[in-house]
């Protein structure tokens, strides 16, 4: 049953038109096949075998030895309560997954986010707030009041921080998602879950963009206006937790669902003119984005890297120190196997072919966004 959450949450483009129940996964998984007849689900859309794991990856190929820091992705990786499954790949709980490169080492490792949500789940077998798609089931006529009357203040919407994962001018690594309380801070050492970060000023409604800009003087961000058509544009300042009014933004409705996802480009060209652009893309008949691509915006064409079977998640760039070209880096993606193992992936940023590989040792879920911490 659809939620007012679900209503209320904005887009997210490429994952919220693809898989909308059990059976539109199962048909991604025969198209991954090639057609085959498997109704099995593709581990891109199962719960993430552990509840945490940490340790070194034996690397194929190589890490270049100037890649130190670590890179971390967020995305829905526990799809069931007890015996039940969401049917919505936006209902998993968060799942976070670390990779620490240091001296051509790959360290790697995931946690689960412990939000309130989760951990209510665990400790009741069952849903206890309003997920993207799903409802808890009123047991009773009180605990219907009591949960419209806290779909109204916010209270029973979940703080499943699974969309994003940002890491802020001043170090604080935090975790997203569009409702109000699902801001969470964790150590992006350990993968702990510190607690909630609370917003200092009174601005925002139920929802924001879980889809903010962040650099290392500021982070900006959209509020949703639910009642005018539109967007308040807020900064935040590095140190503070306290958002300022900037502007207001509005889109014609026709041009929602126009842009892309999946999409990063070199961190130091965000706001300036650049000429690369990394994204998921579709190796046909496929219709999940089943491919990295690297787009070359002034010479107009394109190059994939693709591997039958497999779903990567969001390609993110990490420029050499020193570089003088926007492309001088690598291109981390971490991909779900079709034989339902997983592996992280680095690609060369220039010649986008893969100079290195780790397989983990159990099969990932899909993930959605991430960020890079710098080594020291
Ligand atoms: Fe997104």
């Amino acid at each position: 049953m659809p939620s007012l959450y679900n209503g209320l949450r904005t887009k997210c483009k490429v994952q919220a038109s693809v898989v909308t129940s059990t059976e539109s996964i199962r048909d991604e998984k025969d198209i991954v096949k090639g057609g085959s007849t498997q109704k099995s689900k593709h581990v891109a859309w199962q719960s993430v075998a552990r509840e945490s794991w940490e340790g070194e990856l034996a690397v194929d190929g190589y890490i270049p030895k100037w890649l130190n820091g670590t890179y971390l992705r967020n995305g829905p990786g526990k799809f069931h309560v007890g015996d039940y499954n969401f049917r919505h790949l936006f209902d998993g709980y968060s799942t976070l997954v670390r990779l620490h490169f240091e001296n051509g080492r790959l360290i790697a490792g995931h946690a689960q986010l412990e939000s309130e949500a989760y951990k209510a789940a665990k400790n009741n077998n069952k849903i206890c707030y309003r997920e993207f798609s799903e409802v808890p089931k009123a047991e009773n006529f009180f605990e219907y009041v009591g949960d419209l009357a806290g779909l109204f203040s916010g209270a029973s919407l979940t703080d499943n921080a699974n969309t994003g994962v940002i890491r802020l001018g001043d170090g604080r690594v935090v975790c997203l998602t569009e409702t109000m309380k699902g801001s969470i801070q964790i150590n992006p050492t350990t993968l702990e879950t510190m607690g909630k970060f609370e917003y200092t000023d009174k601005l925002g409604g139920l929802i924001r963009s879980a889809h903010p800009m962040v650099f290392d003087t500021e982070f900006i961000t959209l509020l949703p206006d639910l009642i005018k058509p539109g967007y308040d544009v807020v900064r935040m300042l590095p140190g503070t937790k306290e958002r300022t009014l900037i502007g207001r933004a509005a889109l014609p409705a026709e041009e929602h669902g126009k842009g892309m996802d999946m999409c990063s480009v070199n961190p130091k060209y965000i706001g300036k003119p650049y000429r690369y652009a990394y994204a998921c893309g579709a190796e046909r008949p496929f219709n999940f984005p089943n491919t990295l691509t690297k787009i070359d915006l002034k010479e107009k064409i394109a190059k994939n890297w693709y591997d039958e079977g497999g779903v990567p998640s969001e390609p993110f760039f990490v420029g050499q120190p020193g570089a003088e070209k926007e492309d001088d880096g690598v291109v981390i993606s971490l991909i779900s196997d079709g034989n339902g193992d997983g592996y992280a992936l680095v690609l060369d940023g220039s010649t986008f072919t893969e100079i290195g590989r780790a397989k983990v040792p159990y099969g990932l879920p899909y993930g959605l966004h991430g960020c890079w911490v710098p080594t020291p």
